[in-house]
């Protein structure tokens, strides 16, 4: 069986485009490989975070990774802190990486932009990602789109190893969702939806209540025409909308311009809230039942567990690759 790794940062509530971009292909994927699903606290404290706040917020992914429907019998959860493996093979593939590249990443530049104090861990994140990825053999990392360069490093950086050192490590390919690897912006659709928008009425969360997510729906910026018609260039609001549209009823963007033709936007807007409700209330309901329950933690223990044992085998090929320690 092949084998799949991919992680989501427990900053805030997970976002409709962490759901569609990543977490929904994780749920379609469980059947057919051998999985491992992150809870990477260690990528979050690359920006300042509240303790009790992040502390929540680790147990809040991990319910929601079980309310969308992973099978922790078929797959692994874990919490990336859990694991030092990690952060000891973060370090060297820091060692194998340049300055350069990684100064060169969108998503360093983007989050450093107009901070004063830029933590050395926001740049040297992608070698950390690096590490999670290569230390489980992976043969594929379902992500959305914003996280292809950070996968195209890795692929380097594990090439250079391999070539530097010793053979050890396997290419992971990436594998993006065909429709909705990039969700937009509820009020700039042409910006990514991010949870760390300042803008609240810009993202819908996992855990919003129905009303809420109704009114974040009802006014996202669309455009004057009145015609629904995907065109990402030219009616990027609309267009964001078929596709979450879409992918929640499985329906075509043709069927649904077709559905839709001659109707306004209200009308569209009004159903696409329905379905998106009737998609995200059950996973709230699972989630209630779960976030307290002491079956959270059991599922955690025994993901870091499996982790830990599969994590330290390829550390120490790769302490030995690079001659650090004694010889054991
Ligand atoms: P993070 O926590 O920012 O996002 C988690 C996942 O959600 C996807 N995503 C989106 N997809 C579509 N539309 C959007 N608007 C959108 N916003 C976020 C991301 O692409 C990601 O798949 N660096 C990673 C976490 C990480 C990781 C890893 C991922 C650490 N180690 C190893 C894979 C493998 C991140 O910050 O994701």
């Amino acid at each position: 069986m092949k084998t799949i790794f991919s992680g989501i940062q427990p900053t805030g509530s997970v976002t409709l485009g962490n759901y569609i971009g990543a977490m929904k292909q994780f749920v379609d994927l469980q059947h057919d490989y051998n999985c491992y699903f992150c809870i990477v606290d260690q990528h979050a404290i690359t920006v300042p975070q509240d303790r009790l706040e992040l502390r929540k917020n680790i147990k809040s992914l991990a319910a929601l990774y079980l309310a969308i429907g992973i099978d922790p019998e078929k797959a692994t959860i874990f919490i990336q802190s859990e694991v030092p493996a990690h952060a000891q093979a973060g370090w060297m593939m820091q060692c194998v990486s340049y300055i350069g590249e990684l100064e060169r990443m969108t998503q360093f530049k983007d989050k450093s932009a107009g901070r004063e104090a830029v933590s050395s861990g926001l740049l040297t994140y992608p070698p950390l990602m690096a590490a999670d990825i290569l230390l489980y053999k992976t043969d594929l990392v379902p992500v959305g789109e914003d996280q292809k360069q950070h996968i195209e490093l890795t692929r380097d950086l594990a090439e250079r190893f391999n070539k530097k050192y010793n053979d050890i490590f396997t290419i992971p390919e990436i594998r993006t969702p065909e429709i909705g690897a990039r969700i937009m912006s509820l009020q700039e659709p042409t910006k990514k939806m991010s949870k760390s928008d300042s803008n609240k009425k810009s993202f819908i969360t996992l855990l919003d209540d129905p009303k809420q997510i109704e009114k974040k729906i009802k006014s996202a910026v669309t455009d004057s025409e009145g015609i629904v018609k995907y065109d990402k260039e030219n009616k990027p609001g609309i267009s964001n909308l078929l596709s979450i549209y879409s992918i929640f009823t499985g329906k075509s963007i043709e069927e649904l311009e077709k559905q839709y033709e001659g109707k306004g936007y209200g009308e569209f807007k009004s159903d696409l809230a329905e379905v998106v409700i009737n998609e995200i209330v059950p996973i709230q309901e699972k989630y209630y039942q779960l976030i307290d329950s002491p079956e959270l933690d059991e599922i955690l223990d025994r993901g870091a567990e499996k982790a830990n044992r599969e994590a330290n085998k390829m550390l120490k090929k790769m302490m030995n690759a690079m001659g650090l320690g004694r010889k054991k």
